[in-house]
């Protein structure tokens, strides 16, 4: 049965600005994890992937229906990839009953959640 459905949508040049005034945006939004595979990426690479992430973690804090925030931060929430690429999500570290679908273009990054129970 479907308990939630989220969906985002953001601009790349507003995560790019947001991330080129301070590491610190990059750490609020993404884990340990995936600030580690961040790094590994060129520039242009590295704000397609963060602002993919910003949009799934906003899409699951939707479909929650908590919007982010203390019940929810984005730290709270993990997107790993399979080996085929397929993305994965976690919420405070338990691997969440649901599904997560990211996209971007040149411009924007969007992405949908759907929840389950
Ligand atoms: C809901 C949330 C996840 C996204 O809000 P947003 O980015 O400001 O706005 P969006 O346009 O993406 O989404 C707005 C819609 O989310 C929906 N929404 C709001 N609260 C919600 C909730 N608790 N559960 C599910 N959906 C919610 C509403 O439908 C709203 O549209 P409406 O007011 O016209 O009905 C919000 O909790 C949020 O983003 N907070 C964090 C903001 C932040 O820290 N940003 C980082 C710096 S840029």
């Amino acid at each position: 049965m479907i308990s939630g459905i989220g969906l985002d949508i953001i601009e790349l040049d507003r995560i790019a600005k947001l991330d080129q005034r301070t590491a610190k945006f990059r750490m609020r939004i993404l884990t340990k994890k995936e600030l580690a595979i961040y790094n590994s990426y060129s520039h242009s690479r590295q704000i397609e992937f963060l602002a993919g992430r910003f949009a799934g973690k906003e899409a699951f804090a939707k479909a929650m229906g908590t919007g982010i925030g203390a019940q929810c931060n984005f730290n709270d929430i993990e997107i790993t990839s399979n080996s085929l690429g397929k993305p994965e999500l976690y919420f405070k570290g338990e691997k969440v009953n649901g599904f997560v679908s990211i996209t971007h273009t040149k411009n924007i990054a969007a992405a949908q959640v759907i929840l389950q129970a």
